[in-house]
């Protein structure tokens, strides 16, 4: 587990992208998963300040890890924020963006998606792996859209699952665990003091998180998983609480 914690988000920003071009560096082509939510749009902007060529957005195919059941033009929409974040701003080719298609049956939806990861990537052991996993994790320890009250959607035999948000009651589509944890590199992206108690738990006790927490889960086979933190997410591992 390699954790590194950041003073600001300006910092966390240039640290993973500095990750993220050594990883491209060595590939003709990259396949991320991007999270969704809030705490994205801060790496999405600081990508859209970066010089040209800085990043060649033309080795990246972009996916996404979970998706509001919305149309793309829904202000919830994971894609819909991406794109007036990071897209709007630089030249990615149409045909890299797999977006999920939220205004689609869920259900079929799943099905849909479950299907392109499985033409669209590399697999391994018949699971298809992405290159990068971008996740986030909400304040009750659920990443992408399995939350814990439905944790047995993380150990789905399919690729992609149909959630349901405990609160809204907002239906998601999903990864889920064996996509997750076979992807080459799982990378999380957490700020703010309000996810420092999960993160305190997940990373000072994983296996016993692991039974309350899908973000506890997240457990690569190749054990590439690294935390991006601030502080304030971070306070109750250092004791600044
Ligand atoms: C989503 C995300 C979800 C998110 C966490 C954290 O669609 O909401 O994929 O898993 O990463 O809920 O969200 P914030 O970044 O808004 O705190």
């Amino acid at each position: 587990m390699n954790i590194e914690i950041f003073n600001t988000l300006n910092d966390l920003n240039r640290s993973f992208t500095e990750w993220l071009k050594e990883i491209m560096e060595e590939k003709e082509s990259v396949s991320i998963a991007l999270s969704g939510g809030s705490t994205p749009k801060s790496l999405f902007d600081y990508w859209a300040t970066l010089p040209e060529g800085e990043i060649n957005w033309k080795k990246i195919k972009f996916f996404w890890g979970d998706e509001r059941c919305v149309p793309p033009t829904d202000e919830e929409s994971n894609y819909r924020m991406t794109q007036e974040h990071l897209f709007d701003f630089v030249q990615v080719p149409p045909a890299n963006i797999n977006r999920i298609m939220g205004e689609n049956e869920p259900e079929e939806e799943a099905t849909r998606y479950g299907a392109l990861l499985q033409n669209e990537l590399q697999g391994k052991n018949g699971i298809p792996t992405f290159d990068i996993m971008m996740l986030g994790m909400g304040d009750d320890g659920h990443t992408a859209s399995i939350f814990p009250y439905e944790m047995s959607l993380w150990d789905s035999a399919r690729n992609c699952v149909t959630a349901t948000h405990p609160q809204s009651g907002q239906k998601r589509i999903s990864m889920t665990g064996k996509v997750i944890n076979n992807s080459k590199n799982v990378v999380f992206l957490i700020t703010g003091s309000n996810k420092a108690e999960k993160v305190k738990e997940i990373i000072s006790d994983p296996d016993y998180a692991a039974k309350k927490y899908p973000a506890a889960r997240v457990q690569p086979e190749t054990e590439n998983l690294y935390w991006f933190i601030d502080v304030k997410a971070a306070q109750k591992l250092t004791g600044d609480s």
